[in-house]
C-alpha cells in the first residue's frame, strides 16, 4: 500500500469519532484532505466544521460542508488532524503545512483530538522532522539566535507566509527528549507565536495506518 493509501485508511478510521449534530474541528494537510473528501459523504451528520487554515476552509466549501468560525462555537467535541511525527505517548510535531498556530488553538478548544497518521510518522523520539516555529517577521534574527543557544539550527522556510502574516522557521537537530518542557521554553521566547510541539495539549487518540490495519493508540 502507498503512503497516500495509508493516509486515506487513517482518515476513514477517524470518521467513527464524529459526534452527530456536533461541530467538528478540521486540521490541515494531505491526510486531512482525504478526511474532508470522506466527510463530504456524511456531511449531513455534523452541524458544521471549524477550519484551521484558509486551504482547509476552501476545501470544506468545495464539498459544501458548512464552515463556522471558532468564535461562534462553544462546544467542540472532536478535532481531527494529521501530524508530521507522533510518539506512542501521543506527543506530536506539527506545522509541516504551516498551519500550526490555528491548529494549536483548535486543539486547545476541542474535547477530543483525534490524530491521523501513516506508520512512517510514528517515532520513538521526536526531532527527525525539523520543528516548525511561527515567528513575527521582525523577530526572525533574534529568535534564530535564541534557537541556536538551544542547540537547534534555524532555517527560514523560503517564500512562505502563514495565514496570520508571519514567517516559519524550521528548526533542525533539536534534542526533543522532553517535549512538554521544550514546548514551554520555546513559547517563552519573544517573537515566537507558536511552536509545532503538541505535547502539553497532545492528541487524545492516535490512529496509525500501516496498510493492513489501523492501530489505535490512546
Ligand atoms: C499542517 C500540519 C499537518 O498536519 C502535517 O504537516 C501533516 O501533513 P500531511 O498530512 O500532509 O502529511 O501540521 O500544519
Amino acid at each position: 500500500m502507498t503512503q497516500e493509501q495509508k493516509k486515506r485508511q487513517a482518515a476513514e478510521a477517524a470518521l467513527h469519532y464524529l459526534v452527530d449534530d456536533g461541530y467538528l474541528g478540521v486540521g490541515t494537510g494531505s491526510t486531512v484532505n482525504c478526511f474532508i473528501e470522506l466527510l463530504a459523504g456524511i456531511r449531513h451528520r455534523i452541524e458544521g466544521a471549524v477550519a484551521t487554515s484558509a486551504a482547509t476552509e476552501k476545501l470544506l466549501h468545495q464539498y459544501h460542508i458548512p464552515v463556522i468560525p471558532l468564535n461562534s462555537v462553544i462546544d467542540l467535541p472532536v478535532y481531527v488532524d494529521g501530524a508530521d511525527e507522533a510518539t506512542h505517548n501521543l506527543h506530536l510535531v506539527k506545522g509541516g503545512g504551516g498551519a500550526l498556530t490555528r491548529e494549536k488553538i483548535v486543539a486547545a478548544a476541542s474535547k477530543k483530538f483525534v490524530c491521523i497518521i501513516d506508520d512512517t510518522k510514528l517515532v520513538d523520539v521526536l526531532g527527525r522532522f525539523p520543528l516548525p516555529i511561527e515567528v513575527i517577521p521582525m523577530a526572525q534574527s533574534y529568535v534564530g539566535r535564541e534557537i541556536a543557544k538551544l542547540g537547534g539550527q534555524p532555517v527560514l522556510r523560503p517564500g512562505f507566509t502563514t495565514d496570520n502574516g508571519n514567517i516559519i522557521i524550521d528548526v533542525h537537530n533539536l534534542n526533543i527528549m522532553q517535549p512538554a518542557e521544550l514546548e514551554a521554553r520555546l513559547n517563552n521566547i519573544a517573537g515566537i507565536v507558536t511552536n509545532g510541539l503538541f505535547a502539553r495539549r497532545h492528541a487524545d487518540v492516535l490512529l496509525v495506518a500501516d496498510g493492513d490495519t489501523v492501530k489505535t493508540i490512546t
